[in-house]
């Protein structure tokens, strides 16, 4: 059998009668598009958050591009964030018509290196979108620093870091506004697409609400500016409703489960496992450790059917997608190197504890061979 990185299907096995009620209450309701899931998912993803406002979208892409645009953010904007991270980050500012400035990630937890934030400010930079990347949140003290010194706006990714928390405070309060996405493997993942913004400023709200809806106020069904259809549909956010009373116990899973590498992998001589930082927690979205001989353990893990995924083999500064924003190799160099030598290991709360053994043990012994 087949050890995958990711599965949902033990846990639909436990939460099925759940899940099909939530699609059944939603076909019942007689309400398909913005009705009381869409409304109920977003008063409780606020509230979990300790926030005012929350707006449900169509994905977490999305999410990142309207939360800019919602923070004034657009045409001849410069926004700084890595490129070490998932390619939606740098589409969707892409999108928002801004340009993304890169600037690099630290070897001890592969986050924004806050150290290079200063240097990369130009008149033109409007924006920064901190990317708490794998499960854990940015030093975000330096962050939010610059963005009083130079008068910037925040947007938090929180796309891997659905519950995480830096200090007293949970990923997604940190700055003027945050995305997420519920794509099916995220900590809090839906059955489909999905995706939200929060904020605690009402005047941001009341623009997300527009630009998820065509630039109509939903009242008044009239288009001020043209925007975009971005609604999150009411299955989804039914299904992401209740999945959200589950959210901490999601966590403490795969906090299980990290622990468990942990007693297994420890003593790996040239394996290096994800650190987290004083003062953070971790959710563990991902379980991403390093070794130079990357590429030869994966493939040898082939052979015992363990599959390993590598998020991300190729940095986005790189692709030839953003070729035109006029970056080259080397000029991000702890990214690039990162990018050969990181993987990741299955991670999900209901990794079964026999399966987890198995892929130590066969990494345990991949690695000795080397
Ligand atoms: C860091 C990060 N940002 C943005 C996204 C985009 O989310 P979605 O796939 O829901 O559009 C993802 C997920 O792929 C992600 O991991």
């Amino acid at each position: 059998m087949t050890t995958r990185v990711w599965d949902y299907l033990g846990e639909y096995a436990e939460e099925r009668t759940d899940i099909l009620d939530a699609v059944n209450t939603v076909f019942d309701s007689g309400r398909l598009i913005l009705g009381n899931s869409v409304l109920g998912f977003e008063n409780e993803f606020a509230a979990y958050h300790g926030l005012p406002f929350a707006t449900g979208v169509d994905n977490g892409t999305n999410a990142i591009k309207l939360g800019l645009e919602a923070l004034g953010v657009g045409p001849g904007d410069e926004v700084i964030t890595v490129a070490n991270t998932a390619a939606p980050t740098v589409v969707a500012i892409v999108e928002a018509g801004a340009t993304p400035v890169f600037i690099d990630v630290r070897e001890e937890d592969f986050l924004m290196d806050t150290d290079q934030l200063a240097a990369a400010v130009t008149p033109r930079t409007t924006a920064i979108v901190p990317v708490h990347l794998y499960g854990q949140c940015v030093d975000m003290a330096p962050v939010r620093q610059l963005a009083v010194d130079h008068d910037l706006m925040i947007l938090e990714d929180c796309a891997q870091a659905h519950g995480a928390r830096q200090g007293g405070q949970i990923a997604g309060t940190m700055s003027d506004a945050a995305a997420f996405s519920f794509y099916p493997t995220k900590v809090l993942g839906a059955y489909g697409d999905g995706g939200a913004v929060i904020t605690r400023d009402k005047a941001v709200h009341q623009n997300l609400r527009r630009l998820r809806y065509y630039g109509m106020e939903e009242v008044y069904y009239v288009v001020q500016t043209p925007a975009h259809n971005s609604r999150l549909d009411e299955l989804q956010a039914e299904i992401l409703r209740r999945k959200l009373r589950r959210l901490d116990a999601y966590i403490a899973g795969r906090n299980r489960v990290a622990r468990r590498y942990e007693q297994g992998l420890g003593d790996i001589d040239g394996l290096s496992l994800p650190a987290t930082n004083q003062g953070n927690t971790h959710v563990y979205y991902v379980y991403v450790v390093r070794h130079p001989a990357r590429d030869a353990i994966v493939e040898a893990m082939r052979a015992h059917d363990i599959a390993l995924n590598i998020s991300y083999p190729w940095p986005v500064h790189t692709m030839s997608g953003f070729a035109h924003l006029g970056w080259r190799p080397g000029s991000l160099t702890v990214t690039e190197r990162l990018a050969n030598e990181i993987f990741s290991l299955p991670m999900y709360p209901c990794l079964p504890e026999a399966e987890q053994a198995r892929v130590v043990e066969a990494l345990r012994s991949v690695i000795a061979a080397l």
